[in-house]
């Protein structure tokens, strides 16, 4: 059987893959796993590995840093070569970094099918490169696991196909859950290291592009740190990338009053996160796992691809005019008692969604997942309609593509989940 071919590149991806890569183990699915080497230092890759006791990737393309041309271009050659060399089933990547774009429009030039996790996110900003490519891979995925419903529904008024959609949850809430035991282990230990109590400093974490490249906003956010550190401990391990732009720039006398530390470990980090009183992030993983350990967030951006981490106001957007940063971080701090309280299920995920994910892939190659050239002979014009409920079909072989349904409310909801009648009396092409 031809194996599944797994590529990731950045710390966050072993994270979120970890999970898929441990059902396809448990299920017996031949994979293999791609190393593109965006990410190179131990803190940004090889720890997360031993932490989830993943065995060395099986290949390491070792591109390392550089453009975004050079780099995806690099991760677009090694992966073609991988491609030939063994023959995958399909190619899955998780996210939105250059490695996912790569492996995406590798897969599909070699006609190989491309399966996309954590699919339909959008931020709605084109400024940034990770919107540019989710949105890309997204375009040429075979299969979309959404980790939302919102993101399914994202993803089909783009008009990707409903049969391609999978909601599935996010695969971080299985990466955290798992760890927690792990975390509440040496929680104690760790506060004690940084000196540190719980609930009572704020912890930081930057690295967008948006904000550590452009001088003003850098400013911006570490005069707010500096702010900040007058009411709390401030605690912030530095990404490599903020570390080079404060280095280049004369900022670092804001960061005086702040411990800096280099970027941690999952478990050392998820302890911090577990028991700051306040995190201020532009990471994305970052909102997903503070929304679920109901840690009040403040996201230093102006939109989020990742909205259902602002219900109950766990997470609120500042942007990065530092009066708002720290007035909202001020504000957040003071709620810890009622965020930390609130008790609701999560929209992000049950932990389910590694197996979830692992199986459908299981599946769709079993049944021979394959990108096919459409016989559109018969049927080249596409037409678009509206239907109701009650609408006559006096053709019978027509074929539908239902793009969406929609409840007595105007709500639009997922075409596989609507069963009616109406369903029953139309054949649609998503069920062939
Ligand atoms: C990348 C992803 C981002 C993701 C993040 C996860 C893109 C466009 N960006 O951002 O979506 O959120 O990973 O952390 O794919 N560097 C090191 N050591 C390393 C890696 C990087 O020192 O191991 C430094 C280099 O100076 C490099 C800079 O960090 O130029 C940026 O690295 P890069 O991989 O381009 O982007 P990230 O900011 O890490
Ligand atoms: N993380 C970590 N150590 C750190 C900072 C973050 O282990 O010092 C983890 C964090 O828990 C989350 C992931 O890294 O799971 C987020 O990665 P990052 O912020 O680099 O990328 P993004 O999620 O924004 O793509």
């Amino acid at each position: 059987m031809k194996p599944v071919m797994l590529v990731a590149g950045t710390r966050p991806e072993i994270i979120k893959l970890a999970p898929v890569v441990k059902w396809l183990r448990s299920f017996g699915v031949d994979h293999v796993f791609v190393w593109s080497g965006q990410h190179y230092d131990y803190q940004l890759s090889r720890v997360f590995f031993k932490e989830f006791d993943l065995d060395e990737a099986d290949v390491n393309l070792e591109v390392g840093s550089g453009s975004h041309a050079q780099q995806t271009a690099q991760i677009i050659t090694g992966v073609e070569r991988l491609i030939g060399e063994y023959e995958p089933s399909v190619v899955v990547a998780e996210g939105d970094t250059n490695t996912v774009l790569a492996a995406a429009l590798s897969a599909v030039k070699c006609l190989v099918p491309f399966a996309h996790v954590e699919a339909g996110l959008r931020s709605w900003n084109m400024r940034m490169p990770e919107e540019v490519n989710r949105r890309v891979a997204d375009v040429v995925a075979s299969l979309h696991f959404a980790p939302t419903e919102l993101a399914a529904l994202n993803l089909l008024f783009e008009g990707i196909p409903s049969r391609s959609i999978h909601v599935t949850g996010n695969t971080i809430i299985d990466a955290l859950q798992e760890s927690m035991s792990r975390v509440n282990k040496v929680s104690g230990e760790v506060l004690s290291k940084f000196g540190l109590k719980r609930d009572d400093f704020i912890l930081v974490t930057l690295h967008r592009a948006e904000n550590t490249d452009y001088p003003e906003r850098l400013k911006s956010i570490l005069e707010a740190l500096d702010d900040l550190s007058q009411y709390y401990p401030v605690v912030f391990p530095m990404h490599p990338r903020t570390r080079n732009a404060v280095a280049k720039s004369s900022l670092s006398k804001f960061l005086s009053q702040v411990m800096l530390t280099e970027s941690l470990g999952y478990f050392e980090f998820l302890a911090l996160l577990s028991n700051c009183r306040v995190v201020l992030t532009d990471s994305g993983g970052v909102q997903e796992e503070a929304f679920t350990l109901k840690t009040p967030t403040v996201t230093l951006r102006y939109n989020t691809e990742r909205p259902e981490t602002t219900l109950y106001g766990i997470n609120v957007l500042a942007g990065v005019e530092k009066d708002r940063i720290v007035k909202l971080a001020l504000i957040q701090a003071e709620r810890i008692k009622e965020v930390r309280g609130l008790s609701f299920k999560n929209p992000l995920g049950d932990c389910q969604a590694g197996k979830r994910i692992a199986r459908l892939l299981m599946e769709a190659v079993d049944r021979g997942l394959a990108i096919e050239e459409p016989d559109l002979r018969e049927t080249p014009v596409v037409e678009y309609r509206f239907f109701n409920e009650r609408s006559e079909f006096k053709d019978s072989s027509l074929l539908f593509d239902l793009l969406a349904v929609f409840d007595e409310d105007g709500k639009p909801t997922l075409p596989r989940e609507y069963k009616s009648r109406f369903l029953a009396r139309i054949k649609t092409r998503f069920e062939l």
